[in-house]
Formats: structure tokens, sequence, C-alpha cells
């Protein structure tokens, strides 16, 4: 029983997200990146003084983990509930080991399955974050894990004017970049000089000139192979590819054989296999068979050209899951 209370005494109702990771989002600076689960803590950034921001960072961090852990109601009522919650042992030292940049701006695509590319495409005005002065003021605190990852989600950074500055401040960190690839930019490749874990990650969902276009609202298979290609160098392993399956669009072979050719042809570090987790999951719809299939499919084919394949399994439903794991032993 006394063992039992100094354990429950050398733990604390607590996340990974909570203690680890900062998100930027335009304004906003939050705690954790959760997009299932909306009640994450934040706070408005005020651009005049980062100082103070980060301090109401960590005031906010410290306030949200009281109020779980003596459990009384505290204006800011947040991550109660959440499925990540566990307890966890007490660790006093919390640094950022995640930076999640994700600012809403703009895009040159339109990917039918993206609210930006979609809805909200035009947002050229949006304050940008004066990063420089954000790392200057973790770096002074200490507040920064040996092991940074920096996840730079601009909506599509390589098109935004901060674009070189930001590629500047975060080129010797561990830097995983999404961008469509659209347009080739030496800074997004300096990131990749720079460090040799960082990588970018291009949501490519298609193998197809036709079908390319179909799914990203404009035809530039060509172009953006050709910009992948650049980014690789033939043989730098620093390119994820990712094919999110779309029933009716791209679950067929030839653009599941087209988008094995791409990840050859840029010497793919790792093959990102995902759904679109927005317009199906709120209409509760399961992946078909023939969906399943092209998966197990492009996955068999990655394993046996040994790609590293990552599976978003918080995206696919328990029933999707074990229909993909009976298509991939079926067709072993
Ligand atoms: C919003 S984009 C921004 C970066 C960049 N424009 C790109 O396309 O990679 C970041 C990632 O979100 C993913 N994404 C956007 N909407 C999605 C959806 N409905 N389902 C699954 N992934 C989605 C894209 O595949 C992309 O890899
Ligand atoms: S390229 Fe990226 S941000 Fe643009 S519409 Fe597609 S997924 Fe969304």
């Amino acid at each position: 029983m006394n063992e039992m209370n100094e354990l429950e005494k050398a733990t604390l109702w607590s996340c990974y997200a909570l203690e680890n990771i900062m998100t930027t989002n335009n304004e906003f600076l939050s705690i954790c990146s959760g997009i299932k689960f909306k009640k994450r803590p934040k706070l408005k950034i005020d651009f005049q003084d980062y100082d103070a921001t980060v301090e109401q960072f960590l005031y906010l961090r410290q306030s949200v983990l009281e109020a779980l852990n003596n459990d009384v109601f505290v204006e800011i009522d947040t991550c109660r509930g959440c499925p990540e919650l566990a307890r966890q042992p007490v660790f006093n030292k919390y640094k950022i080991s995640a930076l999640h940049i994700q600012d809403f701006n703009v895009c040159n695509l339109k990917c039918i399955y993206c609210v930006r590319g979609t809805k909200d495409n035009n947002k050229t005005n949006r304050p940008i974050l004066d990063y420089r002065l954000l790392v200057e003021v973790l770096k002074r605190r200490c507040l920064i894990d040996d092991n940074l990852l920096v996840n730079i989600a601009l909506d599509e950074i390589s098109i935004i004017p901060g674009c070189d500055e930001i590629a500047s401040v975060f080129k010797n960190y561990t830097c995983c970049v999404f961008t469509n690839a659209l347009f080739f930019r030496d800074s997004i490749k300096q990131i990749l000089q720079g460090n040799n874990r960082s990588y970018i990650i291009t949501s490519v969902d298609a193998g197809t000139r036709e079908t390319f276009a179909k799914v990203k609202g404009h035809d530039v298979f060509g172009t953006i192979r050709e910009s992948l290609i650049n980014y690789s160098d033939r043989g730098v392993n620093c390119v994820k590819l990712k094919y999110i399956i779309l029933p009716n669009i791209n679950d067929n072979y030839e653009d599941a054989n087209g988008f094995l050719k791409l990840c050859d042809d840029v010497c793919a570090k790792a093959i990102i296999l995902s759904r679109n987790h927005i317009f199906d999951i709120i209409q509760n719809e399961n992946l078909p068979d023939n969906s399943i299939q092209i998966l197990a499919y492009i996955w068999q084919k990655a394993q046996k050209a040994s790609y590293t394949v990552e599976l978003l399994r918080k995206y696919f439903s328990t029933d999707e899951l074990n229909r993909l794991d009976v298509a991939i032993s079926q067709s072993e």
C-alpha cells in the first residue's frame, strides 16, 4: 500500500504532448498539436514580446498540469477528457522536443481532401511569427531539447515570403518539411543539406498525370517529379512520399504502380500510407475493400523493395486495420 502511494506521488496525469510539444498557429501558441482533440491549451502570441509569450506558455502548461492533477476547475479547462492522458513519471525539466509550425497561410494547389486547399486559400496577410526571435528566447531559457524535431507545415512553405528566413533559422535542426514540391526552393534544399536527419514529406496521392490533376487540382505531376528529384539529388535519403487512399480515385493498380515508380525515381526515404481523415471519418464511412487491396499492394511492393513503410494508423478505423492485416497476409 505504501509502495502504491509512493508510486502515485511520483506520477502525474500528463502526456507527451503536454510536456514536449509547442505548436504555432498564426496568432496562437499552443501546447500539443492534436487534430482529433480540439480542446488544446493555447494562448495569443504577443508579437511585440516573445519573452512574455514564452513565459505565458510555461505558465499555461503548469496551470493545465495543476488543474489535471488537483481536480479543480480552472478557467483553462483544457485537456480534460483527452485519450492521450495517462499517469506519467514526474519529470521537472520539460523541454520542447517537437516544434510544430502549423500556421495557416496560402497554397498553390487545391487538393480535394484538404480544407486549406479548398476553402481557406487566400490568407496572405496573416501574421507570421518571427521564428528567429522565438528560437532565441527558447534557447536562452534552455527550453530546447537536444533532439528537437521541427515540423514545418505552413500550408505551402515554398510560396510564402518568409520561406527563406524560416529555412535559415531551422536549417541546422532536424526538420520535417511538408511541401507539395510544386516549386523547388534552394532554401528548403539547404534544410535537407544542413542536417542529415531532415527530410521533406510530399503527399502525392497518385501515380498518373490524370489522377494527380484530379486529386491536386492542377496538371503538374511532371513538375513535381522533377523538383522531388532535385531535392533528393538522385540518392540522398531525404524525401518521404505519401499516398492518401481515395476510393474510386486512386485505388487502382495503375496509380499504385506509378507511385511506386516515383518512389524509385526519387530514392524515397519512406512511403507513408494514409487516408482522408476529415471527410470520411466525419461521414463514418469505412474504406471499401478495393481501397484496402491497393493499400496492401503498395505495402507489399514497398516492403519487397526495402522501403520503410509508415501507416498512419490513427486515421484508420479498427475494422479497416483488421481488413488491411488480412489483405497483407493473403498477398504474402
Ligand atoms: C495541410 S498540408 C500542408 C503542407 C503541404 N502543402 C503539403 O501538401 O504537404 C500537410 C499535410 O496534411 C495532409 N492532409 C491535408 N488534409 C488531409 C486530409 N483530409 N486527410 C489526410 N491528410 C491530409 C497532407 O497530405 C499533407 O501531407
Ligand atoms: S498542397 Fe498541401 S496545403 Fe495545399 S491543398 Fe494540398 S494538402 Fe492542402
